[in-house]
């Protein structure tokens, strides 16, 4: 097999917001490779920090938010070292994202074409409006969108419809790494089979990596094949999504997310969820952050942070298991 390259790198990137209520730490030391033409899933609760990492890989952060040092590589290049001037070429044509809702915010007042050619035109001044044109149209067949749709408005669109377009956009440059923040979460079920769908197919077709966010543990699991599964702003498992229904030795809160998918048996479904709620971020259990909530935690637990040990291949942040096979 032929040695495949990292697309994006994450080294101890932690990100802390400046609040009225003190430092919410939103990231918290996480490392993480994605290789080329792979999915990888990145799953957790509403307010694990998410998209405050996937926000931070495009160097679009908001005004409070701290970085401190880590790397963040893509294709190689470190982006926080980059330009403003190249920072902006390298984004959207090396490493876009569908943002968190972004099938509501695009421009009501502009033309889906309008949008889309704004991207092409944007990134390369020589482009003919007549090619730009071309490839607009190219990309609504690759997202299953009749091109007479060019000329509507985003109110005009059904919710699907619009995330498609979402979709194109991301894709219009042909980037290495696409990160997928929630891309299905407003959409009802159907809709949001037909879109997995179609980034499957795209996917297979254009080869980009994807990081795929979702508080939806199963529909990761069916996408990616490796998934970091995030608490409190931790990766606390870091595992390939096939040994989820393989091997019970897992994160004690990866656990629980297995046992919070309804089991469909003969005659009833059964939904066990996780008892008690994330932590405050602000103010971070001791510990383990999962302690208060982990139905194994000991003493150990309460007193020190675990470090990340590898289980049967899984990097693991749990005193359960002996730090070994390292
Ligand atoms: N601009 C901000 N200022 C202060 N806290 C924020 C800000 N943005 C997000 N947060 C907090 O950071 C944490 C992580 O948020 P987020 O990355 O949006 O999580 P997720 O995407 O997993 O739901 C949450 O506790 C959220 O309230
Ligand atoms: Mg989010």
């Amino acid at each position: 097999m032929e040695e495949k390259q990292p697309v994006l790198e994450l080294e101890n990137v932690s990100v802390a917001y400046d609040s009225e209520a003190g430092m919410v730490q939103a990231v918290n030391n996480v490392s993480l490779k994605v290789y080329e033409n792979t999915i990888v899933g990145l799953i957790g609760e509403s307010g694990s920090g998410k998209s405050t990492l996937g926000n931070t890989i495009m160097h679009l952060m908001k005004n409070n938010a701290v970085l401190t040092s880590c790397t963040i590589k893509v294709m190689g290049q470190d982006i926080y070292r980059l330009n403003k001037k190249d920072l902006r070429k390298f984004r959207w044509s090396q490493m876009s994202m569908v943002f968190q809702s972004a099938m509501n915010a695009l421009n009501p007042v502009l033309t889906i074409e309008d949008q889309i050619l704004d991207v092409f035109f944007s990134h390369d001044k020589n482009i003919s409006r007549k090619e730009a044109n071309r490839r607009a149209v190219e990309l609504m067949d690759i997202v299953s969108i009749d091109s007479v749709h060019l000329k509507s408005y985003p109110h005009e669109l059904s919710g699907g419809m619009r995330q498609r377009i979402v979709i194109a956009i991301a894709i219009a440059l042909d980037p290495k790494l696409v990160i997928m923040d929630e891309p299905t979460t407003a959409l009802d079920v159907v809709v949001q089979r037909s879109i997995l769908d179609k980034i499957k197919e795209i996917q297979k077709v254009k080869k980009f990596a994807i990081l795929f966010i979702s508080h939806d543990f199963s529909l990761v699991t069916e996408l990616a094949s490796k998934v970091a599964i995030m608490y409190a702003g931790r990766f606390i498992e870091i595992t390939d999504s096939h040994s989820l229904s393989q091997s019970e030795r897992h994160h004690p809160y990866t656990q629980g997310l297995i046992k919070a998918i309804p089991h469909l048996t003969s005659e009833d479904v059964t939904i066990e969820g996780i008892p008690g709620n994330p932590p405050n971020l602000v103010e971070l259990p001791s510990g383990c952050a999962y302690h208060p909530r982990c139905p194994h935690a000991f003493d150990l637990c309460m007193r020190e942070r675990p470090e990340t040990r590898l289980v049967e291949n899984r990097e693991i942040e749990c005193h359960l298991y002996e730090t070994v096979e390292k």
